[in-house]
């Protein structure tokens, strides 16, 4: 078997720019990861202490406690509502699903896995990890005759923050199941619209009320600052999660129990995300008008943690001009060539550092 050939790390050459951002006076404002800086909520940290002493191992399939409360977030918050417990199965956080999904499904040599033009590099890694064939291309109809086994969406998305309409999903619902391919649908932003309402794959409004060949991934690392929790959870055609979750169990890929609990807490809890919201939300306002009064056009970025901001130039020209201002932005082509002239701004940083950055761009 040949070695699996993965790409480098693309983030070692953002290091000159992160120490010439450090080198700011008032210190350096990193908004080039969407990792959360807010405290995980209480009630979600009280019941990871509750569930503490866990001697024996998890099951797979998550306690009934955790499929049901997914259930009910799934009803109450992306728009799909009386689903079976059987549909739902949880995970170590969503990239490693994204990672191992082609993978688990049993697609390998021959199959071809797509996802967007920019995008979140994880889904070729998944495609290479299984052997499969990476297509990054953001329409179904100039796929050709290959044989496709898997397509991503991510909607709403990283890096540019734009969200899918029903309509766009139903087409390519339609699209894979005429041709039998496995649609997944990586939801992990889906609590954080802004300006348009993000839909769900699983919404009757796009599959005409049938979860046949369709998967959406979802998170808790965003919505309820959990990402060093790693708690995220599967749902969709009860046949595919039964199908992952034999190989899971298999291989070991089991949620941590105290985990489990806090995941069923932090899913029957929705103040914390509305907190979190406007945080973000604010975050977001104050950003948006420094970079534009700083001379910056925003794209897309209707929802998600991200603004995609570009000046028309080459993006790495303007993560060098965000550095001489102390600021870390990540470059738009490492989510793909599309991206060469934007960059992606986070949310993910301190209200103190966001109004740092504020000054500095309207200086
Ligand atoms: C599009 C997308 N999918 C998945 C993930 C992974 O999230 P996690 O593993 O924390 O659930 C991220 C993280 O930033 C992401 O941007």
């Amino acid at each position: 078997m040949s070695r699996v050939q993965l790409p480098d790390f693309p983030w070692d050459a953002l290091v000159p720019y992160a120490e010439r951002a450090a080198a700011h006076p008032d210190g350096i404002v990193d908004l080039s990861v969407g990792t959360p800086v807010d405290p995980t909520p209480e009630v979600v940290r009280r019941a990871l202490a509750a569930a503490a002493d866990a001697p024996g191992y998890p099951t797979t399939v998550g306690t009934p406690a955790l499929r049901e409360a997914a259930v009910q977030w799934l009803g109450r918050r992306a728009g799909a509502p009386g689903l079976d417990t059987d549909a739902v199965i949880p995970a170590i956080g969503s990239k490693e699903l994204v990672a191992w999904l082609p993978t688990l499904l049993g697609l390998g040599a021959g199959d071809t896995v797509v996802f967007p033009e920019l995008a979140y590099p994880t889904y070729d890694i998944g495609a290479r990890l299984a052997g499969a064939e990476p297509v990054a291309s953001d329409s179904v109809t100039a796929l050709g005759p290959r044989r496709v086994g898997l397509i991503w969406l991510n909607s709403p998305a990283n890096p540019h923050g734009r969200v899918l309409p029903a309509a766009h999903l139903a087409k390519v619902v339609d699209w894979a199941r005429e041709r039998g391919a496995i649609v997944a649908s990586d939801e992990c932003y889906l609590e954080l619209g802004w300006d348009e309402r993000p839909v769900s794959i699983l919404d009757p409004a796009v599959n005409g009320g049938s979860l046949d060949g369709l998967l959406a991934v979802h998170s808790l690392s965003k919505r309820s600052n959990l990402a060093g929790y790693r708690a995220g959870f599967m749902a969709g055609d009860p046949a595919l999660v039964r199908r992952v979750l034999e190989v899971r169990k298999h291989a070991g890929l089991m949620v941590p129990a105290p985990v489990q609990a806090a995941m069923v807490a932090a899913l029957d809890d929705d103040e914390h995300v509305e907190e979190q919201r406007a945080r973000y939300a604010r975050r977001r306002d104050a950003l948006r008008a420094a970079l534009v009064e700083g001379g910056y056009r925003i794209d897309h970025s209707t929802a998600g943690l991200y603004l995609w901001a570009t000046r028309d130039e080459p993006c790495w020209d303007t993560v060098g001009r965000l550095a001489d201002l102390g600021i870390l932005a990540a470059p738009g082509d490492f989510y793909g060539p599309a991206g060469g002239s934007h960059v992606r701004i986070a949310l993910t940083a301190t209200d103190e550092r966001v109004d740092a950055a504020v000054k500095r761009l309207t200086a």
